[in-house]
């Protein structure tokens, strides 16, 4: 590379840094306006987070029995048996997990619950359970649903990638029950609905008691924490507990700098103008950001010069988990057909995955800092923070950039803030839904 070359792609970069550039001011006023948000969603007036009641409280750790959970996500459903000893432990007895094909997720709403139902029938015969009893099972169904109660909800509307005709506006526990009477499943009753965040923060929170916030970091992205029932105007007569977890919907939060890269993205997705945040932010959308980057750059020559555009001109073509790969230090390239990749070029790679991914930690690191200043403005307590999803889990350096931010705004005392992994805690967590909604079942019967 000759030096008028190496001075353009230096430029290209540091440019590139500055569009993706998250500055403590930034994420400062992402708290202020986040607050913002959030008062007006828990009012009912015109905001970009919804603030869903959720019509469950945080767990008492003494739940228990055996339950049943479905968990539909971004990409897999799984089916999972969950024992609870009372004690605060849950032990995964059974799972299996089954990939979406794509055609389900834009064929019809029927179509995509039977699949559902075949997947729980198929969790059945795979893990040799016999159907000699009546199952209570809890649906993690990870999208944005106005509750209504414990077990009925209406889709407002799809969300990553997913457009499945018939579903949005009709309450996804009906169209669950009728694809279980559809296929003469009679033995199993859907107990409770729940948002895999709302999961998340109660499988934590089963057994620390400082656990108050679920986030997911995986395809979509989202937070709930324990809200006072008195402050969610919007809903008078919620109950006579004094808390009550509210699902933010946070990947609908709108008021951030988008960039010219994250335009394009918005304006050829599914959902154009929605869920900027999770278009900055999760899974499904980094690889994409980071693939019109590339492409960009080949127009100019700044990369794989003398390599056709052809194999990055596809949406979506490169993925996360590429992404992921460069930062663990193996390069995407073969799956793209390039052979002998320069040093320079492997490095200006490098660099695009780190810049786009710091990005998206440091969001994910404000917005959790905004929700905890929400709760405890000066942060006199511990916090904990219960975090699912493969950013989170598997992103090389993902939660160290959170960390950082964490630190930044709020000094020592970001100590106080511990991000835990919450494994497989969407499923577990519904299943201590699905044992408290069963008990209130009971309570009222007998
Ligand atoms: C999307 C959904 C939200 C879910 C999140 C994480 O943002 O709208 O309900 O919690 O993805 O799966």
């Amino acid at each position: 590379m000759n030096r008028d070359s190496a001075n353009m792609l230096d430029r290209f970069l540091s440019h590139l840094e500055s569009v993706f550039f998250i500055s403590l001011h930034d994420a400062q006023e992402i708290i202020s306006n986040f607050h913002q948000e959030m008062r007006h969603g828990l009012a009912g007036g015109e905001s970009s987070l919804k603030m869903i009641p959720s019509f469950v409280g945080r767990p008492k750790g003494t739940e228990k029995g055996k339950f049943l959970a479905l968990d539909l996500g971004g990409t897999n459903i799984r089916v999972l048996a969950v024992e609870l000893d009372g004690n605060g432990n849950a032990t995964l007895a059974a799972v299996s997990k089954f990939v979406i094909p794509q055609e389900m997720m834009s064929g019809t709403g029927d179509k995509l619950f039977d699949f559902i139902v075949d997947c729980i029938q198929l969790f059945f015969k795979e893990n040799n359970i016999g159907i000699q009893q009546a199952y209570d099972l809890a649906f993690t169904f990870s999208f944005p649903v106005e509750q209504g109660s414990i077990a009925s909800g209406k889709l407002i509307g799809w969300t990553k990638g997913f457009t499945a005709a018939g579903v949005e506006g009709k309450d996804v526990v009906a169209l669950l029950s009728e694809a279980l009477k559809r296929k003469e499943i009679g033995f199993i009753h859907v107990a409770a609905l729940a948002n895999d965040t709302v999961g998340t923060l109660v499988a934590k929170s089963y057994a620390d008691p400082y656990c108050d916030m679920g986030v997911i970091l995986g395809t979509g992205t989202n937070a709930c924490y324990p809200e006072k029932i008195a402050h969610i105007l919007k809903c008078p007569g919620l109950g006579a507990s004094e808390e009550m977890i509210v699902n933010i919907e946070w990947g609908g939060f709108s008021q951030l700098k988008t960039n010219i890269y994250d335009n394009v993205l918005d304006r050829a997705s599914l959902n154009v103008g929605k869920q900027l945040l999770e278009k900055m932010v999760s899974g499904m959308y980094l690889g994409e950001i980071a693939r019109l980057v590339i492409v960009e750059m080949m127009e100019q020559g700044l990369l794989f010069r003398g390599t056709s555009l052809s194999a990055f001109s596809k949406g979506y073509a490169l993925t996360t988990e590429h992404l992921s790969m460069t930062a663990q230090g193996s390069g995407f390239f073969a799956d793209f057909g390039l052979r002998d990749v320069s040093a320079t070029d492997r490095q200006t790679i490098r660099e695009i995955c780190r810049i786009v991914s710091t990005r998206s930690a440091k969001l994910a690191g404000a917005a959790i800092a905004a929700v905890v200043a929400w709760m405890d403005a000066k942060l006199e307590s511990d916090h904990t923070i219960a975090i699912d999803g493969s950013l989170f889990e598997k992103y090389p350096g993902f939660k160290g950039y959170m960390i950082d931010i964490l630190n930044d705004l709020f000094g020592d005392r970001g100590a106080r803030i511990k991000l835990d992994l919450a494994k497989d805690g969407s499923g577990i967590g519904a299943a201590i839904i699905g044992a408290v909604a069963a008990f209130n079942r009971r309570r009222m019967i007998t």
